[in-house]
């Protein structure tokens, strides 16, 4: 019997899993809720949006859908895996007790403190004299962050006191992040290479995903604002399987075992973010969902079956101990309008993208694409493509992924040229 599927979200993160769930041999129809013009050419769009709970699971219920994956934070958070298993419907995702690890940075910070998990040094704040107190008495560099979802706008890595000063003002007196700047964290700033770790957790179960690596800054050799993530890779070369193990032990099931020991049972994606700093490995955060663009590396490498993986999770059975992966590494570029991050630019027409996705090894995700009134592809949004691409090495999955780069064009386009280069480094030396 083939399981129809809803995956609920719209971004480059969605379309990958799509792809990855249309290769699992027991695939029934696949919806998207609301997806975008490129999720539409390889999935049914339904136009629900993420954050109608409601819709969402009335139309599962109509539709008979034996598996609804949640992609984004926000929905999770306002508990949208409650409202669905509350009526008997099985959803891949946590319930809002255990999205609440990404839904308040306080809180999390305070499961790590009980778990004994490694972690920078934090203050918690509700006014803006207390907060500007304690940054007089302990100086910069300082990380400012708005505990709440605040768009993955609410971090400021400040290295002066007047930076920090003005993000505090921004949350406590500008109130630019509404409720989420409500509570304010000072954090020591972690220096170190920085790991995207993932793992499936069906209640007591642990399926770690293969190491990924993120770009988080616009511009090549990690300069300019922060971005939603401007390129990946997977795996990590400078992370040893043995250490990847220790990782996965001390980040996730520690955070596992305290949220089970408050009676949270957590069914869906930890992904713990992480600095390996020189004093060892520390939690920089947590996330309760698939990574964007993590997910758009890691899909294109997964030889498991991503249904089945996901359908245990959802119903809380136990899962295999390990996945498996090419052998061979996978480099994800983003593609990003005009403007990013500060704005976006909308309505640029896309050209190449079927030359780009008919190229060996290479597959294009869609973040923020449209439909113009001509039926033209256009840019919708500020991360506009991923474009990945499978490899022997990463010498070739580099050269795969930015030959497809180079065939995608819009106004404005912009990309990383150095995304994976390390890696492709430490490849050479060892060669
Ligand atoms: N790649 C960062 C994130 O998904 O939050």
């Amino acid at each position: 019997m083939r399981t129809d599927v809803l995956v609920v979200g719209g971004g480059g993160r969605e379309h990958a899993l799509i792809s990855g769930l249309k290769r699992s041999a027991g695939i029934g129809r696949v919806f998207c809720a609301p997806g975008n013009a490129g999720i539409g050419k390889d999935a049914i769009l339904v136009p629900i949006k993420a954050d109608d709970l409601t819709g969402l699971a009335d139309f599962a219920e109509r539709e008979g859908i034996g598996l609804t994956v949640v992609g984004p934070e926000a929905p999770l958070v306002a508990g949208v895996a409650d409202v669905f298993r509350g009526r008997g419907l099985t959803v891949f995702g946590p319930s809002a007790d255990g999205a609440l690890l990404e839904g308040s940075k306080a809180f999390a910070k305070e499961v790590m403190a009980s778990a004994g998990i490694p972690t920078g040094e934090a203050a918690a704040f509700t006014d803006y004299g207390s907060a500007r107190a304690h940054l007089e008495e302990h100086g910069a560099p300082v990380v400012v962050k708005a505990d709440g979802l605040a768009a993955g706008k609410g971090v400021t890595v400040a290295s002066t006191i007047d930076e920090a000063d003005a993000a505090l003002r921004e949350c406590f007196l500008d109130r630019r992040f509404g409720d989420a700047g409500r509570t304010v964290l000072l954090e020591e700033r972690l220096l170190g290479e920085e790991l995207s770790l993932l793992a499936i957790v069906s209640d007591d179960w642990v399926l770690p995903l293969a190491a990924a690596q993120d770009y988080k800054r616009i511009h090549d050799g990690d300069k300019g604002p922060n971005t939603g993530g401007m390129g990946c890779y997977s795996p990590v070369p400078s992370v040893h399987s043995h250490d990847y193990e220790e990782i996965v032990d001390l980040a996730i099931r520690r955070t596992v075992e305290e949220l089970s020991r408050r009676g949270t049972s957590f069914r869906g994606v930890l992904y713990a973010g992480i600095i390996l700093t020189e004093s060892g490995p520390k939690v920089l955060e947590f996330n309760c969902r698939f990574g964007d663009p993590e997910t758009q590396v890691l899909i294109p490498r997964l030889r498991s079956d991503l249904l089945e993986i996901l359908l245990a999770a959802a119903r809380g059975e136990e899962l295999p101990a390990s996945a498996e992966w090419t052998p061979g590494p996978c480099v994800g570029v983003v593609m990003a309008s005009d403007g990013y991050p500060e704005s976006s630019s909308n309505g640029d027409v896309i050209r190449g993208l079927e030359a780009a996705s008919a190229l060996e090894g290479v597959e294009v995700f869609h973040s923020g694409t449209a439909q113009n009134r001509e039926g033209e592809l256009v840019t919708a949004g500020g991360r506009v493509l991923t474009v990945s691409a499978v490899g022997a090495s990463f010498g070739e999955a580099r050269k795969r992924v930015y030959s497809g780069v180079g065939l995608i064009s819009f106004d404005g386009a912009q990309h990383r040229t150095d995304i994976g280069h390390r890696a492709q480094i430490a490849e050479q030396i060892r060669e």
